[in-house]
Formats: C-alpha cells, sequence, structure tokens
C-alpha cells in the first residue's frame, strides 16, 4: 500500500513538473508580438481547421504548442517546413505565439 501511495504522488509531481520549460518559456511571451509574428503561420495555418493537411493551431493549448514547436526546433518532429521554422524563433518568440494562438477561437 505504501508502494502504491508512492508511486501515485510520483505521477502527480510528475504530470505537475513536466511541463515546468513550456510554461517558463510562455512566460516569456508577449501576445502583442506574437501577433505580430503570428502574421505569417496564417499563409499555412487557417482558421476552419484542417487544411490540404496542415492542422488548425488556433485555440491550442499554450503548453502543447509550445511543446510541439519545441521538438520541431529540436528535430525530434520530422516535418522539414515546420523544422525550419521553428529553427528560426527563439524562446521569447515561441513563448509569444504560444499566447497569442491559444487565445484564439479553435475551429468549429
Ligand atoms: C509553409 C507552410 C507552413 C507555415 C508558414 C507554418 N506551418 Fe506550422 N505546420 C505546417 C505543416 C505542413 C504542419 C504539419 C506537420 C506535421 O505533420 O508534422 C504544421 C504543424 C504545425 C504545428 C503542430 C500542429 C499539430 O496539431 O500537430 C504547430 C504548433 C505549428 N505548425 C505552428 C506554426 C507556427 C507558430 C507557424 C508560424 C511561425 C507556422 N506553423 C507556420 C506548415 C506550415
Amino acid at each position: 500500500m505504501k508502494i502504491f501511495s508512492f508511486l501515485i504522488f510520483f505521477l502527480i509531481s510528475f504530470c505537475k513538473f513536466s511541463f515546468a520549460d513550456e510554461q517558463q518559456i510562455i512566460s516569456m511571451g508577449d501576445i502583442e508580438f506574437g501577433e505580430y509574428l503570428g502574421a505569417e503561420c496564417a499563409a499555412c495555418h487557417h482558421q476552419a481547421g484542417i487544411s490540404k493537411g496542415i492542422p488548425a493551431i488556433n485555440g491550442m493549448d499554450a503548453e502543447v504548442f509550445v511543446a510541439l514547436m519545441l521538438a520541431y526546433r529540436s528535430k525530434e518532429m520530422e516535418n522539414p517546413v515546420m523544422q525550419m521554422i521553428a529553427g528560426r524563433l527563439d524562446d521569447e518568440q515561441i513563448g509569444s505565439l504560444a499566447l497569442y494562438f491559444s487565445k484564439l477561437d479553435p475551429p468549429k
């Protein structure tokens, strides 16, 4: 029983801290800077939802957004277009984009 509660404790702490880097990056963000940077993204990512295989990013959870951008930047995620785009962005820019896109209405 003791081991079981230890496991629960571990799981809860893990969930809480697993997004620590993401939260720090989001806290560096500025929503107006994100709006400015985000104009470029709208060329491919459309408000209406998935289009030509490109997923919508409006209304995406900010932590998930940052985690995805970091994964493209570190080339853990394969898409060459997004690797190039994320490769040009620093943490502050990614945090700003995360704030901006997470505040938009998700596609219906
Ligand atoms: C030239 C077209 C293009 C542009 C410009 C572009 N993207 Fe993407 N993006 C894509 C494609 C294609 C995918 C899907 C890649 C995949 O399947 O891994 C994607 C995926 C993503 C994802 C993951 C979405 C998900 O649900 O998995 C995020 C987040 C994202 N882009 C953010 C951005 C941001 C922020 C910008 C602007 C700085 C941007 N993109 C600009 C084409 C583009």
